[in-house]
Protein backbone atom coordinates (compact mmCIF):
# COMPACT_ATOMS: atom_id res chain seq x y z
CA UNK A 1 0.00 0.00 0.00
CA UNK A 2 2.83 2.02 0.80
CA UNK A 3 3.96 2.04 -2.44
CA UNK A 4 0.82 3.87 -3.45
CA UNK A 5 1.46 7.13 -1.84
CA UNK A 6 3.09 9.19 -4.87
CA UNK A 7 1.06 7.94 -7.29
CA UNK A 8 -2.04 8.94 -5.17
CA UNK A 9 -0.62 12.51 -4.62
CA UNK A 10 -0.69 12.16 -8.65
CA UNK A 11 -4.82 11.85 -8.74
CA UNK A 12 -5.76 14.87 -6.31
CA UNK A 13 -3.18 17.26 -8.07
CA UNK A 14 -4.50 16.46 -11.62
CA UNK A 15 -7.84 16.80 -10.49
CA UNK A 16 -7.10 19.81 -9.15
CA UNK A 17 -5.01 21.52 -12.06
CA UNK A 18 -8.38 20.41 -13.97
CA UNK A 19 -10.71 22.42 -11.61
CA UNK A 20 -8.11 25.57 -11.63
CA UNK A 21 -9.96 27.19 -14.78
CA UNK A 22 -13.35 26.31 -13.27
CA UNK A 23 -12.26 28.53 -9.69
CA UNK A 24 -15.15 31.74 -9.45
CA UNK A 25 -16.65 30.27 -12.74
CA UNK A 26 -20.18 29.83 -11.47
CA UNK A 27 -20.25 26.47 -13.50
CA UNK A 28 -20.41 23.70 -11.24
CA UNK A 29 -20.95 21.07 -14.09
CA UNK A 30 -18.35 22.06 -15.53
CA UNK A 31 -15.91 22.01 -12.68
CA UNK A 32 -17.16 18.68 -11.36
CA UNK A 33 -17.04 17.27 -14.76
CA UNK A 34 -13.29 18.90 -15.13
CA UNK A 35 -11.82 17.45 -11.66
CA UNK A 36 -14.06 13.59 -12.46
CA UNK A 37 -13.09 13.36 -15.65
CA UNK A 38 -8.88 14.44 -14.58
CA UNK A 39 -9.26 11.85 -11.37
CA UNK A 40 -10.30 9.14 -13.24
CA UNK A 41 -7.70 9.15 -16.07
CA UNK A 42 -5.19 9.34 -13.32
CA UNK A 43 -6.78 6.79 -11.49
CA UNK A 44 -6.53 4.61 -14.18
CA UNK A 45 -3.22 4.84 -14.88
CA UNK A 46 -2.41 3.14 -11.99
CA UNK A 47 -1.47 -0.62 -11.35
CA UNK A 48 -4.69 -1.30 -8.80
CA UNK A 49 -7.40 -3.59 -9.02
CA UNK A 50 -9.52 -0.66 -7.93
CA UNK A 51 -13.33 -0.30 -6.83
CA UNK A 52 -14.43 3.01 -6.09
CA UNK A 53 -17.01 2.26 -2.89
CA UNK A 54 -18.06 6.50 -2.77
CA UNK A 55 -17.89 8.25 -5.71
CA UNK A 56 -19.86 10.87 -7.82
CA UNK A 57 -23.05 8.50 -7.46
CA UNK A 58 -25.29 5.60 -8.43
CA UNK A 59 -24.42 3.47 -12.08
CA UNK A 60 -27.17 5.75 -13.67
CA UNK A 61 -26.91 9.11 -12.33
CA UNK A 62 -22.74 9.58 -12.73
CA UNK A 63 -20.95 8.93 -15.87
CA UNK A 64 -17.76 8.68 -14.33
CA UNK A 65 -16.34 7.75 -10.92
CA UNK A 66 -19.92 5.75 -10.14
CA UNK A 67 -20.18 3.28 -7.10
CA UNK A 68 -18.48 -0.10 -8.35
CA UNK A 69 -17.01 1.21 -11.44
CA UNK A 70 -13.66 -0.56 -11.44
CA UNK A 71 -10.69 1.84 -11.81
CA UNK A 72 -6.66 1.13 -12.78
CA UNK A 73 -5.09 -1.86 -15.00
CA UNK A 74 -6.35 -4.43 -13.04
CA UNK A 75 -3.12 -5.67 -11.65
CA UNK A 76 -1.78 -5.29 -8.82
CA UNK A 77 -3.26 -4.40 -5.15
CA UNK A 78 -7.13 -4.98 -4.60
CA UNK A 79 -8.35 -1.68 -2.70
CA UNK A 80 -11.46 0.05 -2.19
CA UNK A 81 -11.41 3.93 -3.31
CA UNK A 82 -13.35 6.75 -1.71
CA UNK A 83 -13.11 9.91 -4.00
CA UNK A 84 -14.59 13.02 -4.06
CA UNK A 85 -13.31 14.95 -7.00
CA UNK A 86 -14.60 18.27 -6.02
CA UNK A 87 -15.00 18.96 -1.64
CA UNK A 88 -16.28 22.08 -2.01
CA UNK A 89 -18.19 22.47 -5.71
CA UNK A 90 -19.60 25.53 -4.54
CA UNK A 91 -16.79 27.40 -2.97
CA UNK A 92 -14.77 26.07 -6.23
CA UNK A 93 -17.40 27.56 -8.65
CA UNK A 94 -17.73 30.76 -6.29
CA UNK A 95 -14.15 31.50 -5.92
CA UNK A 96 -14.29 30.84 -1.98
CA UNK A 97 -12.06 29.65 0.54
CA UNK A 98 -12.31 25.62 1.21
CA UNK A 99 -12.47 23.88 -1.55
CA UNK A 100 -10.19 20.35 -2.28
CA UNK A 101 -9.78 17.76 -3.71
CA UNK A 102 -9.55 14.09 -2.11
CA UNK A 103 -9.04 10.67 -2.19
CA UNK A 104 -9.33 7.64 0.36
CA UNK A 105 -7.72 4.19 -0.28
CA UNK A 106 -7.99 1.10 1.65
CA UNK A 107 -7.95 -2.40 1.65
CA UNK A 108 -10.92 -3.97 -0.61
CA UNK A 109 -13.52 -4.66 1.74
CA UNK A 110 -12.23 -2.12 4.46
CA UNK A 111 -14.48 0.99 3.64
CA UNK A 112 -18.11 1.72 4.45
CA UNK A 113 -20.15 2.05 1.12
CA UNK A 114 -21.53 4.80 2.33
CA UNK A 115 -24.96 5.90 0.41
CA UNK A 116 -25.13 9.83 -0.66
CA UNK A 117 -27.35 11.08 2.08
CA UNK A 118 -26.77 12.66 5.83
CA UNK A 119 -24.93 11.59 8.21
CA UNK A 120 -24.14 12.44 11.74
CA UNK A 121 -20.47 13.17 12.64
CA UNK A 122 -18.21 13.48 15.75
CA UNK A 123 -14.55 13.48 14.81
CA UNK A 124 -11.47 13.84 17.51
CA UNK A 125 -7.80 14.27 17.40
CA UNK A 126 -5.37 10.97 19.13
CA UNK A 127 -5.34 12.66 22.69
CA UNK A 128 -9.42 11.93 22.91
CA UNK A 129 -9.02 8.63 21.02
CA UNK A 130 -11.81 5.99 23.22
CA UNK A 131 -13.61 9.09 24.90
CA UNK A 132 -16.20 9.83 22.69
CA UNK A 133 -19.63 8.52 22.36
CA UNK A 134 -22.11 9.46 19.54
CA UNK A 135 -24.88 8.27 21.21
CA UNK A 136 -24.02 9.89 24.78
CA UNK A 137 -25.58 13.55 25.34
CA UNK A 138 -23.26 16.37 23.82
CA UNK A 139 -22.29 17.76 26.90
CA UNK A 140 -20.91 14.31 28.17
CA UNK A 141 -18.79 14.29 25.01
CA UNK A 142 -17.54 18.09 25.51
CA UNK A 143 -16.36 17.11 29.29
CA UNK A 144 -14.66 13.70 28.37
CA UNK A 145 -12.70 16.03 25.15
CA UNK A 146 -11.56 18.21 27.92
CA UNK A 147 -10.10 15.95 30.59
CA UNK A 148 -8.80 14.27 27.16
CA UNK A 149 -7.05 16.61 25.95
CA UNK A 150 -5.93 18.59 29.56
CA UNK A 151 -8.02 21.87 28.98
CA UNK A 152 -10.54 23.61 30.12
CA UNK A 153 -14.03 23.73 28.87
CA UNK A 154 -13.24 27.48 27.66
CA UNK A 155 -10.32 26.26 25.95
CA UNK A 156 -12.08 23.74 23.77
CA UNK A 157 -12.65 24.68 20.13
CA UNK A 158 -15.41 23.03 18.24
CA UNK A 159 -15.52 22.86 14.45
CA UNK A 160 -19.52 23.06 13.20
CA UNK A 161 -20.40 23.93 9.66
CA UNK A 162 -22.47 26.60 9.26
CA UNK A 163 -26.20 25.14 8.50
CA UNK A 164 -29.47 26.44 10.59
CA UNK A 165 -29.73 22.21 11.35
CA UNK A 166 -26.85 22.95 13.61
CA UNK A 167 -28.00 25.59 15.10
CA UNK A 168 -29.02 23.33 18.63
CA UNK A 169 -25.92 22.29 18.97
CA UNK A 170 -23.70 25.53 18.86
CA UNK A 171 -26.23 27.13 21.14
CA UNK A 172 -25.32 24.19 23.80
CA UNK A 173 -21.64 24.42 23.20
CA UNK A 174 -21.54 28.28 23.53
CA UNK A 175 -23.37 27.93 26.74
CA UNK A 176 -21.12 25.15 28.28
CA UNK A 177 -17.73 27.99 27.65
CA UNK A 178 -16.91 26.24 24.60
CA UNK A 179 -15.60 28.20 21.82
CA UNK A 180 -17.22 26.96 18.31
CA UNK A 181 -15.19 27.63 14.48
CA UNK A 182 -18.24 27.89 12.64
CA UNK A 183 -17.15 27.04 8.31
CA UNK A 184 -19.22 27.17 5.02
CA UNK A 185 -18.13 23.89 3.04
CA UNK A 186 -15.86 21.21 2.91
CA UNK A 187 -16.30 19.07 6.06
CA UNK A 188 -12.97 16.18 4.90
CA UNK A 189 -11.13 19.01 5.62
CA UNK A 190 -12.25 20.08 9.00
CA UNK A 191 -12.34 16.85 9.89
CA UNK A 192 -9.30 15.77 8.96
CA UNK A 193 -8.47 19.03 11.28
CA UNK A 194 -8.74 17.42 14.68
CA UNK A 195 -5.89 15.14 14.48
CA UNK A 196 -3.38 17.84 13.38
CA UNK A 197 -2.26 18.90 16.71
CA UNK A 198 -0.63 22.55 15.68
CA UNK A 199 -4.33 23.74 14.65
CA UNK A 200 -5.56 23.03 17.93
CA UNK A 201 -8.94 22.17 17.47
CA UNK A 202 -10.40 19.72 19.43
CA UNK A 203 -13.83 18.53 17.60
CA UNK A 204 -15.74 18.04 14.97
CA UNK A 205 -19.43 17.84 15.22
CA UNK A 206 -22.26 18.05 12.73
CA UNK A 207 -24.51 16.77 10.15
CA UNK A 208 -22.88 16.39 6.11
CA UNK A 209 -22.30 14.29 3.50
CA UNK A 210 -22.28 10.61 4.33
CA UNK A 211 -19.80 10.59 1.48
CA UNK A 212 -17.35 13.26 3.19
CA UNK A 213 -17.88 11.34 6.34
CA UNK A 214 -15.81 8.19 5.17
CA UNK A 215 -13.27 10.16 3.20
CA UNK A 216 -12.89 11.83 6.76
CA UNK A 217 -12.38 8.79 8.84
CA UNK A 218 -10.15 7.88 6.80
CA UNK A 219 -7.85 11.11 7.45
CA UNK A 220 -8.77 10.78 11.12
CA UNK A 221 -7.59 6.66 11.31
CA UNK A 222 -4.52 7.70 9.37
CA UNK A 223 -3.71 10.08 12.22
CA UNK A 224 -4.31 7.93 15.28
CA UNK A 225 -7.56 10.09 15.93
CA UNK A 226 -10.84 8.90 16.87
CA UNK A 227 -14.39 9.27 14.96
CA UNK A 228 -18.29 8.01 15.18
CA UNK A 229 -20.92 8.28 12.63
CA UNK A 230 -24.66 7.69 12.47
CA UNK A 231 -26.31 7.54 8.69
CA UNK A 232 -29.47 9.50 8.80
CA UNK A 233 -31.99 8.06 6.28
CA UNK A 234 -34.39 10.69 5.16
CA UNK A 235 -37.47 8.04 4.17
CA UNK A 236 -38.31 4.74 2.54
CA UNK A 237 -35.91 5.15 -0.47
CA UNK A 238 -32.83 5.96 1.98
CA UNK A 239 -33.22 3.30 3.98
CA UNK A 240 -33.77 0.68 1.51
CA UNK A 241 -30.55 2.26 -0.68
CA UNK A 242 -28.44 1.53 2.92
CA UNK A 243 -30.10 -2.13 2.56
CA UNK A 244 -28.86 -2.67 -0.75
CA UNK A 245 -25.16 -1.64 0.22
CA UNK A 246 -25.22 -4.40 2.93
CA UNK A 247 -25.63 -1.71 6.00
CA UNK A 248 -28.99 -3.77 7.78
CA UNK A 249 -29.49 -1.20 10.40
CA UNK A 250 -28.76 1.68 8.84
CA UNK A 251 -29.52 4.34 12.20
CA UNK A 252 -27.40 2.31 14.46
CA UNK A 253 -24.46 4.50 15.33
CA UNK A 254 -21.18 3.40 13.90
CA UNK A 255 -17.89 2.96 15.13
CA UNK A 256 -14.46 4.25 13.49
CA UNK A 257 -13.97 0.63 12.67
CA UNK A 258 -16.38 0.38 10.51
CA UNK A 259 -15.80 3.42 8.49
CA UNK A 260 -12.99 2.14 7.67
CA UNK A 261 -11.58 -0.88 9.24
CA UNK A 262 -7.78 -1.13 8.54
CA UNK A 263 -4.49 1.14 9.22
CA UNK A 264 -3.54 0.05 5.36
CA UNK A 265 -5.28 3.05 4.46
CA UNK A 266 -4.24 6.63 2.45
CA UNK A 267 -5.71 9.78 2.36
CA UNK A 268 -4.57 12.76 0.35
CA UNK A 269 -6.12 15.63 -0.86
CA UNK A 270 -5.18 19.08 -2.89
CA UNK A 271 -6.06 22.17 -2.13
CA UNK A 272 -8.44 23.83 -4.97
CA UNK A 273 -8.84 26.95 -3.05
CA UNK A 274 -6.96 28.03 0.52
CA UNK A 275 -8.04 26.28 3.50
CA UNK A 276 -7.15 25.74 7.30
CA UNK A 277 -3.67 23.78 6.02
CA UNK A 278 -3.57 23.63 2.31
CA UNK A 279 -2.62 26.67 -0.10
CA UNK A 280 -4.85 26.31 -3.24
CA UNK A 281 -3.64 26.32 -6.58
CA UNK A 282 -1.83 28.27 -8.39
CA UNK A 283 -0.56 29.04 -12.16
CA UNK A 284 2.79 31.28 -12.25
CA UNK A 285 4.19 31.59 -15.50
CA UNK A 286 4.86 28.03 -17.21
CA UNK A 287 4.13 26.26 -14.11
CA UNK A 288 0.81 25.02 -11.82
CA UNK A 289 1.87 25.26 -7.81
CA UNK A 290 -0.07 22.58 -5.75
CA UNK A 291 -0.54 21.78 -1.97
CA UNK A 292 -0.97 18.64 -0.55
CA UNK A 293 -1.57 16.56 2.74
CA UNK A 294 -0.66 13.12 2.35
CA UNK A 295 -1.13 10.57 5.36
CA UNK A 296 -0.65 6.70 5.39
CA UNK A 297 -2.44 4.66 8.47
CA UNK A 298 0.25 2.72 9.21
CA UNK A 299 2.54 5.73 9.82
CA UNK A 300 0.49 8.13 11.55
CA UNK A 301 2.45 11.34 10.22
CA UNK A 302 1.44 14.44 8.26
CA UNK A 303 3.45 15.04 4.64
CA UNK A 304 2.58 18.28 3.54
CA UNK A 305 3.82 18.21 -0.15
CA UNK A 306 4.33 21.01 -2.84
CA UNK A 307 4.58 20.55 -6.58
CA UNK A 308 5.57 22.30 -9.18
CA UNK A 309 4.07 21.06 -12.93
CA UNK A 310 5.16 21.99 -16.03
CA UNK A 311 1.90 23.56 -17.91
CA UNK A 312 3.07 21.99 -20.95
CA UNK A 313 2.28 18.61 -19.68
CA UNK A 314 -1.01 19.37 -19.07
CA UNK A 315 -1.88 21.01 -22.33
CA UNK A 316 -4.78 19.09 -24.60
P1 LIG B 1 -19.95 19.17 -2.23
O1 LIG B 1 -18.59 18.62 -2.38
O2 LIG B 1 -20.99 18.27 -2.74
O3 LIG B 1 -20.02 20.54 -2.79
O4 LIG B 1 -20.22 19.26 -0.64
C1 LIG B 1 -19.68 20.27 0.18
C2 LIG B 1 -20.17 20.07 1.61
O5 LIG B 1 -19.82 21.21 2.37
C3 LIG B 1 -19.65 18.81 2.30
O6 LIG B 1 -18.36 18.96 2.82
C4 LIG B 1 -20.68 18.59 3.34
O7 LIG B 1 -20.67 17.27 3.84
C5 LIG B 1 -21.94 18.91 2.59
O8 LIG B 1 -21.58 19.92 1.63
C6 LIG B 1 -23.07 19.43 3.44
O9 LIG B 1 -24.20 19.52 2.67
P2 LIG B 1 -25.22 20.76 2.69
O10 LIG B 1 -24.65 21.79 1.77
O11 LIG B 1 -26.49 20.15 2.18
O12 LIG B 1 -25.32 21.29 4.08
Amino acid sequence: MRSLLLDLLKVTESAAIAALPWIGSGDKMAADGAGTNAMREALNRLRINGTVVIGEGEIDEAPMLYIGEKVGTGKGLEVDIAVDPIEGTNPTVNGQSNASTVIAVAPKGTLLHAPDMYMEKMAVGPKAKGKIDIEAPLLDNIHAVAKANGKDIRELTILIQDRPRHQSYIDLIRRSGAKVHLFNDGDVTYTAATCIESLNIDMFLGIGGAPEGVLGAVAVRSLGGDMQAKLLPFDEEELNRCMDMGILNPTKPLRHEQLIGSDECIFAATGITDNLYLNGIKKESNQYVTHSILIYGKEQRVRYVESLHPVFEFAR
